[in-house]
């Protein structure tokens, strides 16, 4: 099932890709996620798949598509049709891409039945951490403690590793406490899935996320950094009853204190994860237009296959005036 849908699911990612890059440095956040989720859409709906969104762009009442529960792909028309979960985030980084600055991803993971957490739209706090960090930290002990235990597993002196934080006044304290270990920090404007990720991938320069950000892309991190032997631990944050209440429909509990490790978010024993660069950061390129067409540069994985792909795709708009393809 991986290799076949890891294919479809990049030609989503691109196609999302390209919508929304259009809108960069516009100041139009909302424009753009609604072309990333249009394309998107559209595109899933041409993909041999029977597929149900379990994280997308919210409930059926406040989404007009790619909203939780939809069912998208040629599903019973389409012969040999797998039937997957996909949670989605069809712009990650609308503000990234609204400014024109680096690091937004259109990205989905997709599953077998039941193998991606159905979070609700909260808060995570979340800790990740690449292959070689992964098994020696603890989210319920202190950030000083996980970053000396980062240090330690990845044979540096705490002075030498990098943390990302998503740059928030509720990250004060997490902040001060990162910066008294001597550990580096790199604060972020927004993009906690592509942070988690760039630790999992060395050459980076960074080696841990630290700190709160949504819960669907926590899932979304999940399936990925299963497939890169990376670690996720999280604890769910809610802001307020209305939270609360959403969390015991959609989980069963609104426990804080409950631990989600990368197995628990992303528990499916096939999973693809695909992501595409709208704006150049440290992972990925941004989409790049010329005349009659345009470049992408994604990343695609799958946890059975054991297959880290970057995909480099020239599209051709207008096979008249073709683009000179270029190494
Ligand atoms: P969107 O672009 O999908 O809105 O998310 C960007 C993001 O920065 C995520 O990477 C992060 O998890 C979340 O928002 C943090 O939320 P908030 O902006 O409320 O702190």
């Amino acid at each position: 099932m991986e290799k076949m849908l890891a294919l479809e699911m990049v030609r989503v990612t691109e196609a999302a890709a390209i919508a929304s890059a259009r809108f960069m440095g516009k100041g139009q956040r909302d424009e753009a996620d609604l072309a990333a989720t249009e394309a998107m859409r559209a595109t899933m709906d041409e993909t041999d798949i029977f597929g149900t969104i379990v994280i997308g762009e919210g409930e059926r009442d406040e989404a007009p598509m790619l909203y939780i529960g939809e069912q998208v792909g040629r599903g019973a028309k389409a012969l040999h049709a797998a039937e997957v979960d996909i949670a989605v985030d069809p712009l990650e980084g609308t503000n990234l891409v609204a400014t024109g600055q680096g690091g937004a991803l259109t990205v989905l993971a997709a599953s077998d039945r039941g193998g991606l957490t159905n979070a609700p739209d909260t808060y995570l706090d979340k800790l990740a951490v690449g292959p070689i960090a992964a098994g020696c930290v603890d989210i319920t002990l202190s950030p000083e403690e996980n970053c000396h235990r980062i240090a330690e597993a990845l044979r540096r002196k705490v002075s030498d590793i990098t943390v990302i934080i998503l740059d928030r006044p509720r990250h004060t304290e997490l902040i001060a406490a990162v910066r008294a270990t001597g550990a580096r920090i790199k604060l972020i404007s927004d993009g906690d899935v592509s942070a988690a990720i760039s630790c999992a991938v060395q050459g980076t320069g960074v080696h841990a996320v630290m700190g709160i950000g949504g819960a669907p892309e926590g899932v979304i991190t999940a399936a990925a950094l299963r497939c890169l032997g990376g670690e996720i631990q999280a604890r769910f944050r809610f802001r307020n009853d209305e939270e609360r209440e959403r969390a015991k429909k959609m989980l069963g509990h609104a426990d804080e204190t409950k631990v989600y490790r990368t197995e628990d978010l992303a528990s499916g024993d096939n999973l693809v994860f695909a992501a595409t660069g709208v704006t150049s950061g440290d992972l990925l390129a941004g989409v790049r237009f010329f005349g009659g067409g345009a470049r992408t540069h994604s990343l695609v994985m799958g946890y059975q296959t054991k297959q880290v792909r970057f995909v480099d795709t020239v599209h051709m708009f207008d096979r008249d005036r073709p683009p000179a393809v270029r190494l």
